[in-house]
């Protein structure tokens, strides 16, 4: 089928979604997912980061569709052609959709594990907006231990449903997913259960915020200070696959890996992940692919923030106006100014 994607046209095969079809052309053009996960049956629709304008459905039925539609899970037709970075109400929508998803979200970024690598960050980074509108209290819940590895800070969690999924695609026997409806909506486990099976810290690799932390990592360093390493082991569980994330010498951290979407394509076992923290265990493959506008290898916030346009209207919208409407007359004729 022939799409065309923000004036870019490309074949692709029936069943694609508008959101797969941008990702072949490229990063560039890809809609922003906060909750689609490619590996993960049924995932998407849930966060709506991804609305795109559909202005030709087909070339059958040529109408544009009268809503915006969430890529992730709007199957391409034969000659339908969608706006997505070039279209107004798409990038104003984005907008509102990342205040929303920040109503409850704290912004403690300064002391979550997951800065640096969180896609809300960046989400909000690239499409929200620097000041906030609302002046009610967030949402509050405790932290709470899911078992001898897993931290959730209910807080900073967006409800995107990807631990949910993956507990139930890759585990026997989920025990924790999503409770109660609207704005009492959490993730919890029955009565705290812990979530022990071995396939278990995949949860904190696909949740997109840091509302799931390894508790064997958490406060040892941020992000950008710690250098990946693909690594391997013959592992009889799982495929042994891993990114050692290095401080000096030390092994801090073991993920899985991940694509350039931010997706794990091979589930790894919590032996690899939690127990596995000397180089000794592994064999080194070289460097890990870091994408040049990760903030891990390009301190990417730092170097955006000297756009000359960011600084001016953060100036003009923060600093008081100079009321000079004073009378001047009493200044000498070539002392006035104006
Ligand atoms: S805990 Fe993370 S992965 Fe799970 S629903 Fe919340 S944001 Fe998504
Ligand atoms: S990524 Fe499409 S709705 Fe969340």
């Amino acid at each position: 089928m022939k799409v065309t994607i923000d004036n870019i046209t490309i074949d692709v095969e029936p069943g694609t979604t508008i959101m797969n079809a941008a990702r072949q052309i490229g990063p560039h053009i890809a809609p922003p997912a906060m909750c689609y996960y490619e590996p993960l049956k049924a995932s998407g629709g849930k966060c709506r980061g991804c609305l795109v304008k559909v202005t030709a459905g087909s070339e059958k039925d040529p109408r544009p569709m009268p809503k915006l539609v969430p890529s992730c899970i709007t199957q391409v037709q034969d000659g339908m052609i969608v706006e997505n970075t070039i279209n107004e109400q798409v990038l104003e929508t984005r907008k509102g959709i990342v205040e929303f998803l920040l109503l409850n979200h704290p912004l403690d970024c300064p002391v979550c594990d997951q800065a640096g690598e969180c896609h809300l960050q960046d989400f909000s980074f690239e499409h929200g907006v620097s000041k906030t509108r609302t002046v009610e209290e967030r949402n509050t819940f405790e932290p709470v231990d899911l078992g001898p590895y897993i931290k959730l800070n209910m807080n900073r969690c967006i409800l995107c449903y990807r631990c949910v999924y993956t507990a139930d695609q890759i585990t026997d026997g989920r025990v924790h997913g999503v409770m109660h409806r609207g704005d009492h909506a959490e993730i919890s486990t029955y009565i705290e259960k812990a979530i022990d099976n071995d396939f278990s810290g995949n949860v904190i690799d696909v949740c997109p915020v840091g509302a799931l932390t390894d508790k064997t990592y958490r406060f040892k360093s941020r992000v950008w200070f710690s250098k990946p390493e693909d690594a391997s082991c013959s592992c009889g569980k799982c495929s042994g696959k891993v990114t050692l994330w290095y401080r000096g010498d030390e092994v801090i951290r073991v993920t899985a890996r991940k694509n350039e979407w931010g997706e794990v394509k091979e589930f790894i076992c919590n032996t690899c992940r939690f127990e596995r923290k000397k180089t000794s265990d592994w064999t080194l493959e070289g460097p890990t692919k870091i994408a040049r506008n990760s903030v891990i290898s390009a301190n990417k916030y730092g170097a955006s923030t000297i756009k000359p346009a960011f600084p001016l209207q953060q100036a003009a919208e923060q600093y008081k106006k100079i009321d000079d409407s004073r009378d001047r007359s009493f200044l000498a004729p070539q002392k006035q100014l104006n």
